[in-house]
């Protein structure tokens, strides 16, 4: 959520900050805006809205220069209206910011007194104006009025800023939001994402909490909280900047959605070894004696990320024997748990920059947890904090409702839970071999699933009207269930609730009626007979049933209006393939609703504030 990114080099910037904010559209936004140092002084553009009506209003009145700074908004203080807008400016300070500075009322009180007068309700403008009050308090350079303005400031932020007195360097800042910096030829970049500037360089350096910085055409200092100049490696980022396009399809999600099979080879590639029976995540840096030691597990994970941990408990506990507790991030950081050096805390977050996430996570090792993250953006804040990460190789996700990132999760769990069946013997190689087996033909059953929409767009074709949707699944699939009504609700706007199929008749099954759509996600496996009691009973009330069921299957078909088949894999594997049926429907019912599909109105992509 928010996105920044700053120019300092050799070239007119106007192009590099739109087409750098276009790349972090994913993360959400509600209003955006761009402020270039020119020959004639300072000239912002500025608008509500999709970027598009930021780049009529730029266009209308283009201006160029080679210092300059972008920003994609998503409001928290004051609407997402123009005049709170970034960049901010404050006499010769302007800045972009994401995060929350949590103190700024005092500051604006303070900085009022002062003789301050303040435009937006914003607390970015807040910062704007403390930064320039500091060359009143004799700073020095810009730098030093940021560090300045820094210690007086609490909460979170990625700062990019400039002087308009000197149009040669930007100062950057991080804490607790994610802020990149790239080095390219003659010209440095800031951005809060690698994609951003990835068409223009591929070496970046990577901030950490508390870090400051000063980038010029032909070089970049950081220096540390304590103010002392420091070496942050440059890391050598190989992503293919067309991978973050289209591609032909007609929505990032549906891109997404194709791209699932070859993610999830990329995310077994070289950790399973179907021979061994075996999976070797020698990245996490956590030892096997401690491993066969420990006594429980906690899941921490917000959204769909959640649903990725609840899919892992069934696993995990059938093959580690391992009691694993799943909870809600921001439910965790509140309820006092009961955690000790005995716990093993997994973190599962696509950004890595969640802040419930996170801040669950941190809790969690004030414990004496061990942390593990499964996350998809290196280097981000939640991969840096914890003893070891698995990596998903979901490459970057555009779409805000999340697919390729929630399959490599799944595929991701599935090995942690082989894994810890290993370390902790409760499974064998042979039972290893089996389960790796299970896993390695998933990326084929998916590709089978992709072959033919027609069935999702009948669908969309008679249920699209429908006011509400009810998903069931029980056992393993249920998490898919909840999955599924999560991501129609997100992309259609349609009221959608996933339920236990179990769970049905102590409730919900009051709902039902000849209006409701019920999707039952009722593959062939241990609960399969159950399930289809349970749907017998939203027959009687003459419900409509739209099931996934196991290719070749007979008994829920004739129970069903729709029948969507997924081929016969085994249960461990269940969950990811069944995915892509409840990916697909409520792609294809926003499609036809013709909704946002790839930025649905009030989403953020990434949630960086609690
Ligand atoms: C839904 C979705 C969100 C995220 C959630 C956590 O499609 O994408 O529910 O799963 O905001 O985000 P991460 O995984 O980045 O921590």
């Amino acid at each position: 959520m928010c996105g920044i990114v700053g120019y300092i080099g050799h070239q007119d910037c106007g192009e590099i900050l739109l087409n750098g904010l276009r790349r972090l559209e994913y993360r959400g936004y509600d209003s955006a805006g761009i402020a270039i140092n020119t020959p004639e002084g300072l000239r912002v553009s500025r608008a509500e809205g999709k970027l598009t009506n930021l780049e009529r209003a730029y266009l209308a009145e283009p201006f160029n220069g080679s210092q300059g700074l972008g920003h994609t908004r998503w409001a928290t203080h004051g609407g997402p209206t123009e005049i709170n807008a970034h960049p901010h400016q404050a006499g010769r300070v302007v800045l972009a910011h994401n995060g929350i500075i949590e103190n700024y009322s005092e500051l604006k009180e303070e900085l009022a007194k002062a003789g301050r007068e303040f435009l937006s309700a914003t607390d970015t403008e807040v910062a704007a104006h403390l930064i320039d009050h500091q060359f009143e308090l004799g700073a020095t350079d810009l730098h030093d009025a940021v560090r300045r303005a820094l210690g007086r400031m609490e909460g979170s932020y990625a700062l990019v800023v400039m002087d308009t007195q000197d149009p040669d360097c930007l100062v950057v800042a991080r804490f607790a939001s994610p802020m990149v910096l790239g080095k390219g030829q003659g010209e440095s970049f800031a951005a809060s994402d690698v994609p951003a500037v990835l068409e223009h360089t591929r070496e970046f350096v990577f901030l950490e909490d508390g870090d400051t910085a000063v980038l010029r055409a032909d070089s970049m200092q950081v220096f540390d909280d304590a103010g002392n100049e420091v070496e942050r490696t440059s890391r050598h980022i190989n992503w293919d900047p067309i991978s973050a396009e289209k591609q032909g399809y007609k929505h990032f999600m549906l891109k997404e959605i194709f791209e699932q099979p070859a993610r999830i080879v990329d995310t077994l590639r070289g950790r399973v070894n179907v021979e061994s029976g075996d999976v070797d995540l020698a990245e996490v840096d956590i030892d096997a004696e401690w491993l066969a030691g420990a006594r429980k597990l906690v899941f921490v994970a917000c959204g769909t990320s959640y649903y990725a941990a609840m899919v892992g408990k069934y696993l995990i506990e059938r093959v580690a024997k391992i009691p694993v507790e799943v909870d809600l991030a921001s439910e965790f950081r509140y309820r006092y748990p009961v955690i000790d050096e005995h716990t093993l805390c997994v973190a599962i977050s696509q950004s890595g920059e969640t802040a419930d996430t996170l801040a669950a996570m941190r809790l969690a090792r004030e414990h004496g947890a061990k942390a593990m993250a499964i996350c998809n953006v290196i280097e981000s804040t939640i991969a840096r904090e914890s003893d070891g990460v698995l990596y998903t190789h979901a490459g970057p996700e555009i779409g805000v409702a999340s697919t390729k990132a929630f399959t490599t999760q799944l595929a991701a769990v599935s090995m942690l839970a082989v894994w810890l069946g290993r370390r902790r013997e409760t499974i064998d190689a042979d039972t290893g071999r089996v389960l790796l087996e299970e896993l390695r033909g998933v990326p084929t059953a998916m590709e089978e699933m992709l072959v033919d929409h027609a069935i999702y767009e009948g669908i969309a074709h008679q249920f699209a009207n429908a006011h509400s949707f009810l998903f069931l699944g029980r056992g393993v699939v249920y998490p898919i269930a909840l999955e599924g009504a999560l991501k129609l609700k997100e992309i259609s706007y349609i009221h959608a609730e996933g339920y236990a199929s179990g769970e049905m008749k102590h409730g919900p099954i009051a709902l039902i009626d000849e209006e409701m759509p019920v999707v039952v996600v009722a593959p062939k496996n241990i609960v399969y007979e159950k399930t289809l009691s349970n749907v017998q009973e939203v027959l009687a009330r003459d419900g409509r049933v739209i099931s996934i069921v196991t290719e070749g299957d007979t008994h829920m078909p004739e129970i069903s209006d729709v029948v969507i088949e997924m081929p016969d894999v085994g249960e461990f594997v269940q969950p990811m393939v069944a995915s892509v049926a409840v990916q697909l429907l409520a792609y294809h019912i926003a499609d036809f609703k013709g909704t946002d599909v790839d930025q649905p109105r009030n989403l953020a992509k990434s949630v960086t504030v609690e």
